[in-house]
């Protein structure tokens, strides 16, 4: 597996602990975060790991800011991104399994780095269960390249 990491200033010492992490299990880890404190914008490093993941260089992304808000924000401008900001574990997880995300995000000054390396463990470990759930992803990329929803609701 090969993913992606990317990290705002706010993240830098979080996004060590898991890229470490990451390594040590075995999987491939690009890093296009930033090294320093230095303040920076987000939105850049949210895009480059939405494009890697959108053009199939990675398998999935990792960002972390300060909230994990704005870097998922900007990843889910990307057409074909799926990234979930989370806090805990299960919603990562879940994240995978019925929204087939392929970034998970999180923040740095929300959750230690404990409950991090449990969310991204959750997540890469889980797997889309597609069935019911397909249709409702497709209904998203149906809203994202058309700006329109023309899909029945039932069901
Ligand atoms: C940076 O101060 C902070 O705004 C950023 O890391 C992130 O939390 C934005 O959503």
């Amino acid at each position: 597996m090969k993913l992606a990491i990317g990290n705002d200033h706010s993240a830098v010492d979080m996004k060590n602990e898991i890229k470490a992490h990451l390594e040590q299990k075995g999987i491939e880890v690009i890093d296009v975060g930033v090294c320093t404190t230095e303040s920076c914008n987000y939105p850049v490093l949210g895009y480059q790991v939405a494009r890697m993941v959108a053009d199939g260089a990675v398998d999935g992304g990792v960002l972390i800011c300060g909230t994990g808000v704005g870097i998922s924000l900007a990843a889910n401008k990307v057409k074909g991104i799926r990234a979930c900001v989370c806090s805990e574990p299960y919603t990562a997880k879940l994240s995978k399994m019925h929204n087939n995300t392929n970034i998970i995000a999180f923040g740095a000054r929300v959750i230690g780095v404990e409950t991090a390396k449990m969310i991204v463990d959750e997540w890469i470990n889980a797997e889309f269960e597609g069935g019911r759930h397909q249709k409702r992803v497709d209904m998203l990329a149906e809203i994202e390249q058309t700006q329109d929803l023309q899909a029945a609701h039932e069901g």
